[in-house]
């Protein structure tokens, strides 16, 4: 973000309030509740979104040493990340090619080959065939060069391994193009130079864009998080940008105003406000003064959402015992937080088969979730018409 972006996020948000108005869309608009609720619409996001879009798998430290690997769920599939001893990161299905075993069954540590626990058939962390016992009698025209790993198409870039979780997929421009237009917030954050310093995961039964749209409205604060960070915000005053098919929202704290008083050079957005990137569909950075939450959704059900929250630290900060207590507050402040927006997710949730409501309605100024909704939409279309 350069200079004169962010005195214009804040001249723009500084004006609202001084005329006490909001960021409001052109009109109220309705979310059907079966976008929530519904199994086959569940299905179809499954495929157009979450295995058709960039997901950030790991953060790159994660994943630092030269052969250093990771197993987890992506996107509903079990997926294997190396780091080969060139330092390329690769993303396998972590699924043996033999007869289907779970290949690595170890969350995280350092190899340089993986033998499957039923036959050990042995794979290269970069995904080659390397040994078949007993090879010779029982397969003895196996053409290895066929049963490498599947992998996933990666990019490495602004501190995160992004993959599109279709073994099918092929292309790398992709990710590179759904990213592009973040690219300068990304590098103003320099996400490649932190690491992860505390994180938690829940699973919460809701639906992941119940979790999503919870994160990107100032009109709740007040109200849902009063007991916890509704203080520190004036009342529901936000704004967003799309950037791409990507979010920015900006969500100002009231020692914003302080800055009427001070001459732009001094202003920076990051010290009075909560900047939300929602890189669709499951990744949501939360940008804080001193570090960055990284919030993963990864949907498991239609009513089942696994999210995990990471605080992301810079580098360059000491890296001592106070440093250390101070990041873990703050991950506990973030997490008792969100959880008061995860209960009502899930409260949501079981008020949908009530059948109250046909639909759910936005709010002129809530207008990002009928946004982010609409490129939802579009990117199902597209998808489904390619
Ligand atoms: S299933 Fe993996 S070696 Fe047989
Ligand atoms: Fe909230």
């Amino acid at each position: 973000m350069t200079r004169d972006e962010e005195n214009s996020l804040i001249t723009e948000l500084l004006g609202l309030d001084a005329r006490n108005e909001k960021f409001l869309d052109e009109k109220v608009t309705h979310s059907p509740v079966m976008r929530y609720n519904c199994s086959d619409r569940f299905a179809q996001e499954m495929t157009a979104l979450f295995r058709s879009k960039p997901v950030a798998a790991a953060q790159s430290a994660e994943l630092s040493e030269a052969n250093a690997f990771l197993s987890r769920s992506v996107s509903g599939l079990p997926v294997l990340l190396t780091r080969d001893a060139k330092g390329k990161a690769h993303v396998f299905l972590n699924v043996c090619r033999h007869r289907g075993a779970k290949l690595v069954r170890e969350e995280t540590g350092c190899k340089q080959r993986f033998s499957c626990p039923y036959h050990a058939w042995t794979w290269s962390n970069q995904g080659d065939l390397v040994a078949v016992p007993q090879e010779q009698q029982g397969f003895p025209d196996l053409d290895r060069s066929q049963y490498g790993l599947k992998e996933l198409p990666v990019l490495e870039a602004h501190g995160f391994i992004w993959v599109i979780a279709d073994p099918n997929a092929t292309n790398v421009e992709e990710i590179q193009q759904s990213l592009a237009p973040l690219s300068d917030d990304l590098s103003w954050l320099e996400l490649a130079d932190h690491r992860i310093a505390a994180e938690e995961t829940f699973e919460i039964s809701a639906n992941w864009k119940t979790l999503i749209e919870g994160g990107i409205e100032a009109y709740h604060f007040r109200v849902a998080h009063r007991k916890t960070i509704g203080p520190y915000f004036p009342e529901n005053l936000s704004s967003y940008q799309m950037l791409g098919g990507n979010m920015r929202s900006v969500l100002p704290r009231i020692t914003l105003f302080e800055l009427r008083d001070k001459p732009q050079e001094e202003w920076r957005l990051r010290e009075h406000a909560n900047i939300i990137y929602s890189v669709l569909p499951g990744t949501q950075l939360l940008v804080q003064q001193d570090h960055v939450v990284w919030v993963h959704c990864e949907p498991l059900a239609v009513n089942r959402t696994r999210v995990r929250l990471a605080t992301l630290v810079p580098n360059s900060m000491p890296q001592t015992d106070e440093m250390q207590k101070h990041w873990v507050r703050n991950q506990a402040i973030t997490s008792t937080t969100l959880t008061e927006d995860f209960e009502l997710g899930e409260e949501i949730q079981q008020g949908f088969a009530s059948g109250a409501n046909t639909h759910l309605t936005f709010g002129r100024f809530e207008g990002a979730l009928d946004r982010f909704n609409q490129v939802l939409e579009e990117a199902m279309k597209v998808t489904e018409e390619a």
